[in-house]
């Protein structure tokens, strides 16, 4: 019986996606482009990959670009740290290492802002190591394949996934292993309907067996509150008006004014370092029903400021003729 990676190696070879980061081992396309899809879906993930790729062709021409380039190119994707990581890395890169990319796990990991997930992707898919990549596509086959309701989202069962898909991967080019489960996680094994009838893996597939597809994942409840971290922006000109603009009229605050804001990430909330470079004013926490947010304010320049925080200028005396969340109001009353 052929084993759980002949079968998706057979499978990947007749009915695996193309794709432009598959078409190449360079080990630069690769890193970029699975920092660009932990941010976005395939579809747009292919165009901010074509014009990075355009902007910054090797990793000399990204250490080399100046910062606001770099998050320039990221724009639109969000958790602009991973930007700026993206540039760090390059220049460590161009550093100590001359351009040339580490090949051993436990060295991809030195590079900034490159976690275990992301140095399993460059060694698999730019070196063929011998390891499993396990993104949440995979996490879902895996459970199902095993019959195995262990919490998918807790890191033991992470830990436990990954020896197993190691086992899985070791008789075959780990590469195209990886691109299959990844396949297969995405195109049939699928959350709601898995088509199971042409599934490579149906053999093997406890859950299959079992009638538990649907069932499988399973996903503990967390008690613990989320907390989303956010940076705000008084953008002011040379007359002290500043920058208002209105929300959606769907979802968070809809339809409220507000001061240009973005969704950050921990470490780089943690450091107070404003990703446009402003000073930071003051931190405040607002409790939402569904999530903590975590808010710093910082002060720039008008003539600073990128281009997608576009909105009215306003003097400070017509704050009060404006709808503004109690979150912006709180940061108000701070400030003036
Ligand atoms: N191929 C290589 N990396 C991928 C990813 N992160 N998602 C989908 N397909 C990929
Ligand atoms: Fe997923 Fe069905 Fe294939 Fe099992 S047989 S891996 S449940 S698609």
């Amino acid at each position: 019986m052929p084993s759980i990676g002949e079968r998706i190696i057979a499978w990947y070879e007749k009915q695996g996606r193309e794709l432009p980061w598959r078409e190449t081992r360079d080990p630069y396309r690769i890193w970029i482009a699975e920092v660009i899809l932990q941010q976005t879906r395939i579809e747009q993930g292919i165009k901010y990959f074509y014009r990075f790729m355009e902007r910054f062709p090797s990793v000399q021409d990204l250490a080399a670009a100046p910062q606001d380039q770099v998050l320039k190119a990221w724009e639109g994707l969000g958790y602009y740290s991973r930007a700026r990581n993206l540039h760090a890395a390059a220049k460590q890169l161009v550093g100590p290492y001359q351009g040339l990319f580490p090949q051993h796990y436990s060295e991809l990991l030195n590079l900034k802002g490159v976690g275990p997930y992301t140095a399993r992707a460059i060694g698999s898919f730019a070196f063929d190591n011998a390891t499993g990549v396990i993104d949440g596509n995979v996490l879902r086959v895996m459970s199902r394949v095993l019959g195995d309701a262990s919490p998918i989202n807790e890191q033991k069962t992470r830990k436990a996934f990954q020896q197993i898909v190691d086992e899985w991967v070791a008789d075959v080019p780990s590469r195209i292993f990886n691109f299959g489960m990844m396949d297969i996680g995405s195109t049939i094994c699928t959350p709601t309907k898995p088509a199971c009838l042409i599934c490579p893996l149906q053999v093997v597939c406890e859950a299959y067996e079992k009638g538990l597809t649907t069932t499988l994942p399973y996903k503990s409840k967390k008690l613990k509150r989320k907390t989303r971290f956010f940076h705000f922006y008084m953008l002011e000109d040379e007359a002290g008006n500043f920058v208002v603009r209105k929300r959606p009229a769907q979802g968070l605050w809809g339809g409220l004014w507000e001061i240009p804001n973005e969704e950050t990430d921990l470490q780089h909330w943690q450091d107070q370092q404003a990703v446009y470079g402003g000073s930071y004013q003051l931190g405040l926490k607002h409790v939402f029903t569904h999530f903590d947010m975590m808010l710093q304010v910082y002060r720039l320049p008008l003539a600073k400021a990128p281009e997608h925080f576009e909105g009215e200028l306003i003097p400070q005396e017509e704050i009060d003729t404006y709808a503004f969340s109690k979150a912006v109001l709180k940061i108000f009353d701070r400030i003036f």
